[in-house]
């Protein structure tokens, strides 16, 4: 069982090669599991082979909106590979998918993003998966998206997911939760205080915390490279916010990571 649960880290990315049985012996230390999320095809399958080998990793498999070189069609339903790799018993979602107005201009990219992201929405749909959501300055795009095709929310629709990295306000946080997705936290809440007000919000059945390791770790390591185990500080600090006790809101956050996965 879990002690703390990363449920989005790129452990799959080469920042990890000196020191990896470190990394992987810091995880065990603390008692913290991860999914492991690619961003193309090359990272999923590395995200699975990591699964297959250690048991407190799991992987989600998937094309980032806004990866090098930009992705194009078909890349997911007609692709052997993805039919191959997402049998796996230990993929747990797709993505992660959505989409990206930071780095790719609206108007130029917007048509290519939706495609892809609706692409492997029925891609996890067709292997009843959850989805793991990335968007940046995307938020009206994505819901109006997912409030369109999927009005009736996941009772009816069966489409799940999380939406990593959540940087939004209430009143988004709110459609989101309200079409049955789940919102993550990353250790940016240990020195931004942009989120207080929807952490204290929203019913702790909705919250996951992940690290997005290697990118922005939380204090006191920020700066540094983030690793799946630092995780522990964003969950203390969540508890911290909601002013809950630290032991039952850890014991939530592993709960909500494991409905995921399973
Ligand atoms: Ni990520």
């Amino acid at each position: 069982m879990p002690k703390y649960f990363d449920i989005h880290s790129h452990l799959n990315f080469g920042d990890y090669d000196k020191d990896w049985d470190e990394v992987i012996g810091r995880m065990r230390e603390t008692g913290t599991y991860t999914i492991v999320v690619g961003t193309d095809y090359e990272s999923s399958k590395r995200a699975v082979e990591l699964a297959e080998r250690y048991p407190e990793i799991y992987a989600c498999i998937g094309i980032h909106p806004v990866d090098s070189p930009l992705p194009t069609l078909p890349l997911i339903r007609g692709g052997q590979g993805w039919g191959e790799l997402v049998k796996h018993p230990k993929v747990v979602a797709i993505g992660e998918c959505g989409m990206d107005f930071f780095h790719q201009d609206k108007e130029r990219d917007f048509e290519r993003q939706k495609k892809l992201f609706l692409e492997q929405i029925d891609f996890a749909l067709a292997h009843d998966k959850p989805i793991m959501i990335h968007a940046r300055d995307a938020y009206p795009e994505i819901l109006e998206i997912l409030e369109t095709e999927f009005p009736l929310g996941n009772s009816v629709s069966k489409l799940r997911g999380n939406v990593h990295f959540f940087a939004g306000d209430l009143v988004t946080a709110k459609r989101f939760l309200k079409l049955g997705f789940t919102l993550s936290f990353t250790g940016v809440i240990t020195f931004a205080r942009n989120y207080d007000e929807v952490i204290r919000s929203v019913p702790l059945e909705s919250i996951m915390v992940e690290t997005d390791a290697p990118y922005v770790a939380p204090v006191p390591y920020r700066g540094k490279r983030n690793e799946p185990s630092y995780v522990v500080e964003v969950a203390k600090k969540l508890a911290e916010i909601r002013g809950e006790d630290p032991e039952r809101v850890r014991a939530a956050l592993v709960s909500n990571a494991l409905s995921m996965i399973m």
